[in-house]
């Protein structure tokens, strides 16, 4: 891994108040959100974006290997010492979530699906995914949220990859996008997003992600950490829990973090 006081091959600055005031654009690194957790250990780097066109080791949920050709794919993590309302990882994912459904509908036009606990699908297939990745020591409490956002493959490198499931937004869209136009879309939202929750609003963002992720009142089966399964109509989502009608009729709150998918069962139009 470069050192993080090596010099990237070009540093940008956005006009933000918060997110990518300073963008580090490597050509290649293991991974973005490793250089950026580094980076987070000093809150002096909050807010710093890091990119890379290629990563040699990139990082998925439950350490799957995320894969990329350089020029395919927007790779980048945020760098965080963020304040208490931002200090959960549900929180920090739904935000980049929403964010990122944003700016790929101004990009294409086309509308985003959450897929818990973070992809974002489009017509049902896999657009982007996300990392959260959190440290806390003492009363410090860092994060990396890492992104990688489809957006030149083919249909074919799905299929070499062994992933029809997932798609690019030139599939999309059926054109060509420039990375560096989709990093500038991509981080103003999450600096708008960010800045409207620390400004105290935080429900108008979990009444976004609600919506994004679009499954209330449809049977659902709700996978928990530890491999039980509720499964029963979906009454709420929320960051505070999770509401289920089972057959039995009763209500259950589920903390968000011990949900690891939430699947919308047959009869539904999920
Ligand atoms: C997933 O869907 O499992 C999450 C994938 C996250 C991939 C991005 S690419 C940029 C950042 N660096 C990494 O090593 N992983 C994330």
């Amino acid at each position: 891994m470069p050192d993080p006081l090596d010099p990237p091959h070009e540093i940008r600055t956005f006009p933000s108040a918060h997110i990518g005031r300073r963008a580090l654009l490597y050509e290649s690194l293991p991974s973005t959100n490793d250089l950026a957790a580094r980076l987070a250990a000093d809150p002096e780097h909050h807010g710093t974006v890091v990119v890379a066109g290629h990563q040699t080791a990139g990082r998925g949920q439950y350490g799957r290997v995320w894969h990329s050709r350089p020029g395919d794919s927007v790779l980048m993590s945020v760098a965080l010492s963020p304040p208490a309302v931002f200090r959960r990882p549900v929180v920090l994912t739904a935000w980049a979530a929403v964010a990122i459904g944003d700016a790929v509908r101004f990009l294409t036009g086309v509308q985003t699906r959450i897929k818990w606990p973070n992809d974002l699908l489009v017509r049902g297939k896999k657009v982007c995914g996300i990392l959260t990745e959190t440290a806390v020591s003492g009363s410090s409490f860092r994060s990396v949220v890492g992104i990688g956002l489809n957006l030149n493959q083919p249909a074919d490198d799905f299929v070499a990859a062994g992933l029809p499931d997932a798609t690019s937004l030139a599939l999309v869209a059926r054109t060509r996008f420039e990375p560096g136009a989709v990093l500038e879309a991509v981080v103003g939202q999450l600096d708008a997003k960010y800045a409207r929750v620390v400004g105290g609003e935080l429900v108008p963002l979990e009444a976004d992600w609600k919506w994004g992720i679009g499954l209330l009142g449809r049977p659902v089966a709700v996978e928990l950490a530890g491999d039980s399964t509720v499964t029963g109509r979906l009454r709420n989502i929320a960051f505070d829990g999770i509401e289920v009608n089972t057959d039995a009729g009763e209500v259950r709150v589920l903390p968000p973090e011990s949900v690891r998918h939430i699947t919308p069962l047959a009869g539904s139009n999920g």
